[in-house]
């Protein structure tokens, strides 16, 4: 074998040797006990503070606007898509029943235009549907600028929520 063949192996012995030994090195602790992964990683994200409850939590304490939203349009939206997340509140709410809840169990309520615009903005990248049924997961889209924009007779700015109920529009 030619001499500089040789040193060429010799070179990339050295190279292999170094990095398994950097491998060895560097290798987080408890990698590949499981898989392909750091097995304490499991245990790291389920120690991770929780924010939303499962969507059936909400009925225990408000059925009605349950029951109202199911027979309604926005059947297929989960409560927590509106009101953001609110494990807190399904924990703790029933202590505060008939007084005022403390800021830390308050939910948003989306009543401004711009929280409807998110779903129901016409966007040209969406399918427009054709027909009004229960059955479709395609958003009815609306022009927000011009779809009753404000009162025609007082110009005051109107809200969805004057006109439609959000959990039942
Ligand atoms: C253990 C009972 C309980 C559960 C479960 C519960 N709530 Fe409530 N909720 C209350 C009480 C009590 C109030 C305050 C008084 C009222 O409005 O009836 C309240 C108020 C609210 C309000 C109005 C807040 C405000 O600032 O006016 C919203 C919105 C709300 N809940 C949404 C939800 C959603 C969404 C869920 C499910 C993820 C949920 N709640 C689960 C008991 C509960
Ligand atoms: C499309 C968004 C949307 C969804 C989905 C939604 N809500 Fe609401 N919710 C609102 C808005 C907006 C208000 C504020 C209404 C107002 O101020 O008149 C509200 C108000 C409330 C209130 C305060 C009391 C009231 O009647 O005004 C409660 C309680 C509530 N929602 C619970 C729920 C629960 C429980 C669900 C699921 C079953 C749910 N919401 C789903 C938008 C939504
Ligand atoms: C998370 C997305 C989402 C948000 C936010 C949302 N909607 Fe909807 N909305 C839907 C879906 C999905 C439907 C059912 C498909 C349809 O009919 O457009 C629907 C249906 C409707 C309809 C019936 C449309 C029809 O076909 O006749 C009205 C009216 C409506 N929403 C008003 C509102 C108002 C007012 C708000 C704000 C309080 C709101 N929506 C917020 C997703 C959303
Ligand atoms: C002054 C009352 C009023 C206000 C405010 C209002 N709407 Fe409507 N909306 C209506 C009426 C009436 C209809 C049915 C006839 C029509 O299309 O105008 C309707 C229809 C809709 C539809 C079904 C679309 C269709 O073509 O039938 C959607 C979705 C909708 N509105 C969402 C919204 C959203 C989102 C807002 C706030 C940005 C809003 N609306 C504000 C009265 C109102």
């Amino acid at each position: 074998m030619p001499q500089h063949i040789k040193r060429l192996i010799g070179v990339f012995a050295v190279f292999i040797l170094f990095f398994l030994v950097l491998q060895q090195v560097l290798k987080p602790d408890s990698f590949g006990e499981l898989g392909h992964f750091r097995a304490k990683a499991i245990y790291e994200n389920s120690l991770r503070p929780m924010h939303y409850t499962v969507a059936d939590s909400c009925t225990k304490c408000h059925k009605d606007i349950r029951i109202d939203k199911d027979l309604g349009f926005h059947i297929k939206l989960k409560c927590e898509v509106c009101h953001g997340p609110a494990l807190a509140h399904s924990l703790y709410a029933g202590n505060f029943k008939d007084k005022e809840l403390p800021d830390s169990l308050t939910l948003y309520k989306p009543g401004e235009r711009k929280d409807c615009a998110i779903c129901h903005e016409l966007n040209a990248a969406r399918i427009k549907i054709q027909f009004d049924t229960l059955n479709t997961t395609m958003v009815h889209q609306i022009d927000v600028l011009t779809h009753h924009p404000f009162d025609p007779k007082t110009k005051v700015p109107f809200k969805c929520i004057e006109c439609h109920n959000p959990h039942q529009p």
